[in-house]
């Protein structure tokens, strides 16, 4: 998969599958499944470093998460995040941070809006890195929604993000992330564009899906959104597992003979 082929699935119809990675070792279980492509995405600040948005990731931070993940998901299609305010400082800036995500292993890069750097976007296009663009809830801009909320229920702001699909489709993005709109506005934005949208929180008329990798294995605790389904209990298999861990070495049944060296 490239971002050509993005564009050839949706001009046949084909759905197309995406997950967020971070690691090495996911990364190389990824490399063996079906899926699509991958994000590097920058929830890797939540996910794998606590944080409480993903406003604290950081053009050195995605390096090396799309570092990892590149080693090991060799022949998977990778997209890597711009984190916050990397692509708003100005077209130099914003190269340069795509520039070290691209020589990091990505094949592409994913920016959050469009108002205020399509010139950006332009010459990413222009120099030969593919833009996925992402609209709807931007969650780089947590702070000005006031939270995290589904973004496009008035007609107006449903309009704005309509036009902002077919800016990017013209400015050359190959593919535009659609998260937490309604599945209607979702599907309007479907029909209206040849670029591939891919959901999340947008309902099933999207042209593909990502879901956050711990979020569909189930690892995640706490708050869960109603569109991140956890297709496994991942939570109660590792804790089970990490009891049945403890219970052997406390029982003295871990290790074995077998399990030691002569
Ligand atoms: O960073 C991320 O995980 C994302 C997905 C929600 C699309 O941008």
């Amino acid at each position: 998969m490239n971002n050509r082929d993005f564009i050839q699935a949706k001009a046949e119809g084909r759905k197309l599958s995406m997950v967020t990675c971070y690691d090495y070792t996911f990364a190389r279980l990824l490399s063996t499944s079906a899926i699509d492509g991958i994000l590097v995405g920058d929830s890797a600040a939540m996910v794998m470093h606590g944080h409480r948005s993903t406003l604290s990731a950081t053009v050195d931070l995605m390096r090396l998460h799309t570092e990892a993940v590149a080693r090991g998901a060799q022949g998977k299609f990778i997209v890597a995040d711009m984190p916050f305010l990397s692509f708003r400082k100005g077209p130099v800036v914003a190269l340069e941070a795509a520039h070290a995500l691209m020589s990091a292993g990505a094949d592409a890069i994913k920016l959050e809006g469009l108002e205020g750097h399509e010139d950006v976007i332009q010459r990413a296009v222009q120099s030969g890195i593919p833009v996925m663009g992402h609209l709807g809830l931007q969650p780089q801009s947590v702070h000005a929604y006031g939270g995290y909320r589904v973004q496009g229920r008035k007609e107006n702001a449903a309009k704005a993000i309509l036009r902002q699909a077919t800016d990017l489709e013209r400015l050359g993005a190959f593919a535009v992330v659609l998260e937490c709109v309604p599945a209607s506005l979702a599907r309007e934005i479907t029909a209206a564009v040849r670029i591939p949208t891919i959901g999340i929180g947008a309902g099933h008329g999207c042209d593909g899906q990502i879901l956050v990798l711990q979020d569909l294995l189930g690892l995640t605790t706490g708050f869960r959104p109603k569109f991140a389904r956890p297709f496994l209990d991942g939570a109660r298999c590792v804790s089970e597992t990490l009891a049945r861990f403890d219970e052997a070495v406390k029982a003295g049944t871990f290790p074995t003979p077998e399990e030691s060296y002569s």
